[in-house]
């Protein structure tokens, strides 16, 4: 199983996704078994770090973003992720977009996972203050477990 979190410049929300999901992961002993990735719809910061203020909102609750590097988004990501989600609408038109006709995964908002989000998209946090990064950790905190409650009930068991 694949997963692949997309915003627009993967420095700041999709990050942060990636880490978390990483680390939910570990805690329910599946790394291993779900490959994680995020990527970017612009190509504004290819090779780069996840901003300081994501990394530093990430590290206080225990999730290290630190080694992650920005790439873009390309068409053959449709081949390799079962699960592509975006980060906010506009981020998901771009991804429709690109999309084959045929992409049998599941393209779609990351908070459309958590049936009790406030939102619908989590906010670009990047020209705002602290308070952004913290409700981006927030938003996809929760909607990852919910993702993992649905992707742990896919996978198939274990051989042995
Ligand atoms: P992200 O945030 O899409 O969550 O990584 C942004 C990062 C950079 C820019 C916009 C949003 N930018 O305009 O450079």
């Amino acid at each position: 199983m694949r997963v692949l979190f997309v915003c627009l410049g993967n420095i700041c929300r999709s990050p942060t996704a990636h880490g978390v999901f990483v680390s939910r992961l570990q805690q329910r002993g599946l790394e291993g078994r779900v490959e994680v990735d995020s990527a970017g719809t612009s190509n504004w910061h290819i090779g780069k770090p996840p901003d300081p203020r994501t990394v530093a909102v990430a590290a206080a609750r225990g999730v290290d973003l630190s080694p992650l590097r920005a790439r873009q988004v390309s068409a053959g990501d449709f081949d390799r992720f079962d699960y592509i989600l975006a980060m906010d609408q506009h981020n998901l038109a771009d991804l429709q977009a690109l999309a084959p006709v045929d992409y049998r995964g599941h393209l779609g908002l990351l908070l459309a996972f958590d049936s009790q989000a406030s939102l619908l998209e989590v906010p670009d946090p990047y020209y705002g203050g602290e308070e952004g990064f913290e409700q981006v950790v927030s938003l996809i905190e929760a909607a990852s477990d919910a993702l993992l409650d649905q992707i742990a009930a896919r996978l198939p068991p274990e051989a042995g």
